[in-house]
């Protein structure tokens, strides 16, 4: 009994660590994704258009939870719709920490990419 709720705890643990691993081919490609479709309403530089601001000051205090749920599934009754058909769970909570960190607006990789169309 103890050693299969050992196993079950380290194997915990081992899922825990792998949330939001994103290969780096693929942060590449979320990266021209965010600054280009979700910054047709959220601005360019995510500093707000037909959808608010995306910026780590503004985002500062909101349940990182939330933030994901909202990327995944969408807010009912306002533009901004869901994105689970197009990315991961794990895509999803990455994009999440960029936004939080605000490393988009610090890096000109997503400019100067031009990977093809997003795949999953
Ligand atoms: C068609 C326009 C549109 C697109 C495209 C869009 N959004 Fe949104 N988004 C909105 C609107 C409008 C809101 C505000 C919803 C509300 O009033 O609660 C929003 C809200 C959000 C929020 C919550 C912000 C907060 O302060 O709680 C996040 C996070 C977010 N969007 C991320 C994204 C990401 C990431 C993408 C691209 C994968 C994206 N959005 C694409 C319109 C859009």
């Amino acid at each position: 009994m103890t050693r299969i709720s050992l196993l079950t705890a380290s194997l915990l643990i081992v899922s825990a660590q792998c949330l939001a691993e994103v290969s780096s081919s693929r942060q590449t490609e979320l990266m021209y994704f965010l600054k280009h479709d979700c910054g047709s309403c959220h601005g360019m530089t995510l500093k707000g258009g037909l959808g608010p601001a995306l910026l780590p000051e503004r985002l500062a205090g909101k349940p990182r939870a939330l933030l994901v749920t909202t990327i995944m599934e969408g807010r009912q009754g306002t533009a901004m719709p869901p994105w689970k058909s197009m990315l991961s769970y794990d895509e999803a909570s990455w994009i999440t920490d960029q936004l939080l960190t605000g490393t988009i607006t610090q890096t000109e990789v997503a400019s100067e990419s031009t990977p093809g169309a997003l795949r999953k």
